[in-house]
């Protein structure tokens, strides 16, 4: 057992979770830590509401509003809204058998190719250097595609022939990052550099021949960019300029350098990107004694990323700095058409552990995002803002994230005293009720007695305790439907749901030590966006039903899916299909993750078919489905998480192996990169990514 292992908490107790190491790097180990949310509000058992009968799906068609932001659909396709019950002729595809989690294989279904993009290291400019594994620097990483993708769009110009590529890069993996442990502290000190650089956003321009086509990115594309933890944002919102966000550095407490943990996200209807800061807590060394600082798991501890050892602003136990984590945990915009703007953060839609924001422009006109706090026991957030989306202009759209209303959700079961955390069905059929949008800022006044404005925005998680939010099983991705205005949540897992002196089981949230995760459908009051009350379903209680008697697919036969475990990015195809890409899989299921399709309506509703299957200790992130091209991607992160320096569990995505020697360029370590997925012939794809050069013309740079 090498040192890193002998150090992580998780090891052995990741069911319902995942990698050791990937709770130790990415998470924290928040799952090994107290339940953050010990706050006291109802759980939704105690809450019977008859206030609303349910109501039928309205299915009023939302995608006319968006329909001229061609470059914004992204993931969420923008079809005719002709349907043919889920089936799709150009995306039709033999699900594929789930993969023992000892595999190392990235699967496609027969008939389909795949090949990345772009990957870990890969440069981005015409001065970067050619990612050399062997002697990483910061100054490189700067330059070049930086690690664990998650968060991915792709914008598409109408003529198709380019796109600009956009991706999270939410942490780093120093035990799989080089070739050997660092020989002293000088090399410590280089490779946090080394993290500060590979960690942010990146923004990568595309081109293809034709339409349809695999993309290759261009080295020395004009719109190219990394963000990192040197880039200046700008604060926006009621905390902006406010004591809470001041330090020694920016005594104005209006701009930020950097963000952090960032994980999922969303594209706007003009064109921007949003990226979700998720676990910012773990980067930061706090006194750890205060309310505020326990309930967002920060604490007087030596970081994994230790750069408060060169950095002071992330050691925030003195006064100096000590709100410095109050300048991260938001939700973040970038326009990434413009490589000089400076990207906001937005704390209107509070702070918390944002998984991503997805958003949907409502009858009214005005812009309602979603965004989940992926926390155990912790909650669902909708923000709506003050002013109204305007067509064609981007300036005045990228303002509309900066004021507005700010609620979380409380559930309410119609058949609460049958849920025993058994996940049996109740009498009615369905897991379903009603739900409120609590208020916590509304029309610039704080909902919650005892808190200013700016106390509700920067501790987000104690305003929701108070006004009696339902604890949910960790909110991943919050998905609008564009079609629908039904909004779809991956509950990841909860194994400590109905534990101890946790929350038990209620009707949103029915099985006790959640292991599989489950999918909530929301349907808001009279199909509007804005309402303060909805109609709420789940989809389905996710699991292998070979192994689990559990699971639950709206009725659709058990027997007939794929087995589908920790449910965690979502996206739609054109038609009107919920693509699930899955992170956990293999510590509770034995497979490796995944990428779904579950169709939603008529007889195909809870059919989940597997598409891809990603390599080793990997997890699905970023799936886009851009059906009317029949292509499909993801982001691939943390393949061979559970490796160490010189002996590891995967080699994606070149598989040069031990033992084989590698050509000139390829790197004998695992890589994460963005795929590319396609079927076969039709003049596309040779399964060789070939990248661009701008100065050069085609050809690997
Ligand atoms: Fe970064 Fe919630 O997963
Ligand atoms: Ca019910
Ligand atoms: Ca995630
Ligand atoms: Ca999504």
């Amino acid at each position: 057992m090498n040192d890193l292992k002998k150090l992580l908490p998780m090891l052995g107790h990741t069911r319902g979770k995942r990698s050791a190491v990937t709770c130790q790097l990415k998470c924290d180990n928040a799952c090994s830590k107290a339940v953050c949310n010990t706050s006291t509000n109802n759980y939704f058992r105690d809450i019977v509401s008859t206030e609303f009968s349910r109501r039928s799906a309205m299915g009023i068609g939302l995608a006319g509003v968006l329909s001229t932001a061609v470059m914004a659909q992204g993931n969420n396709g923008n079809g005719n809204g002709h349907s043919n019950n889920g089936q799709n002729a150009k995306l039709a595809f033999t699900p594929i058998k789930p993969v023992d989690a000892a595999v190392d294989a990235f699967n496609v279904p027969a008939g389909y190719s795949w090949q990345p993009i772009i990957r870990w290291g890969d440069p981005l400019f015409k001065k970067s250097q050619d990612f050399d594994f062997a002697n990483q620097s910061a100054e490189a990483q700067a330059g070049q595609f930086g690690y664990n993708n998650d968060y991915l769009e792709i914008l598409r110009q109408p003529n198709g022939k380019q796109g600009l590529l956009v991706c999270n890069h939410e942490y780093v993996n120093p035990q799989i990052m080089f070739p050997a442990a660092p020989a002293n502290d000088a090399e410590k000190a280089l490779r946090r550099n080394i993290f500060r650089n590979a960690v942010g956003m990146s923004v990568v321009e595309l081109e293809r021949d034709k339409k349809g086509e695999p993309w290759d990115y261009v080295r020395g594309g004009r719109l190219n960019r990394r963000i990192t933890l040197d880039t200046k944002f700008e604060l926006t919102g009621p905390v902006a300029g406010t004591d809470f966000v001041k330090t020694a550095a920016d005594k104005e407490g209006r701009f930020v350098l950097g963000t952090l943990g960032n994980c999922s996200g969303g594209t706007t209807p003009w064109g921007t990107i949003l990226s979700g800061e998720e676990n910012f807590n773990g980067f930061f060394r706090t006194e750890g004694t205060s309310v505020e600082d326990r309930r967002y798991g920060l604490g007087n501890n030596v970081t994994g990323m230790g750069w408060e050892l060169d950095d002071p602003r992330f050691d925030a136990r003195g006064e100096a700095y000590r709100n410095e984590p109050n300048r991260f945990g938001y939700i973040v915009e970038i326009d990434p058409e413009n490589p000089n703007s400076v990207p906001k953060k937005h704390t209107s839609l509070g702070r918390f552990k944002h998984e991503g924001a997805n958003v949907i422009i409502a009858d009214n006109g005005k812009v309602v995002a979603y965004s989940g706090d992926d926390e155990r026991f912790d909650y669902l957030y909708k923000f709506v803002s003050k002013n109204k989306y305007k067509k064609n202009n981007k300036a005045h759209n990228m303002t509309l994230l900066s004021e507005g209303d700010l609620y979380v959700a409380q559930f309410s079961g119609d058949s609460a005293s049958e849920i025993d955390g058994t996940g049996a069905v109740p009498a009615d059929g369905a897991f379903d009720g009603s739900g409120k949008w609590l208020p916590l800022v509304v029309n610039g006044k704080s909902a919650i007695a005892g808190m200013s404005v700016q106390q509700v925005l920067v501790y987000t998680r104690l305003a929701a305790d108070k006004a009696g939010a339902t604890k949910m099983d960790r909110c991943e991705d919050v998905q609008p439907n564009l079609k629908t205005g039904k909004v779809y949540v991956a509950c990841t897992n909860n194994t400590n749901r109905g534990v101890g002196a946790n929350a038990v089981a209620d009707e949103a949230n029915p099985r006790t030590k959640n292991r599989d995760g489950h999918i909530v459908e929301i349907t808001e009051r009279g199909n509007d966006s804005t309402a303060t009350t909805f109609n709420w379903n789940l989809l389905m209680l996710c699991g292998d039903p070979a192994q689990n008697s559990t699971t639950y697919f709206s009725g659709f036969p058990a027997e007939k899916v794929s087995p589908i475990s920790c449910p965690d990015n979502l996206a739609f195809d054109t038609q009107g299909n919920l693509w699930i890409s899955t992170d956990g899989a293999p510590s509770v299921i034995g497979y490796n993750d995944g990428l779904f399709k579950v169709g939603l309506e008529g007889s195909n509703r809870g059919n989940v078919q597997q598409f891809a299957s990603m390599p080793r200790d990997a997890e699905t992130c970023g799936p886009i489905v851009h059906d009317d091209e029949s292509m499909v991607y993801v982001a691939v992160q943390h393949p061979g998480e559970d490796g160490t320096y010189g002996a590891h569990t995967s080699y994606f995505p070149d598989y040069v192996a031990e033992g084989v020697t590698p050509k000139r360029g390829e790197v004998r370590a695992p890589r994460p990169a963005v795929v590319q997925m396609f079927p076969k012939g039709s003049g596309k794809g040779d399964g060789k990514d070939k990248g661009r050069d701008r100065d050069k013309g085609n050809g690997k740079p």
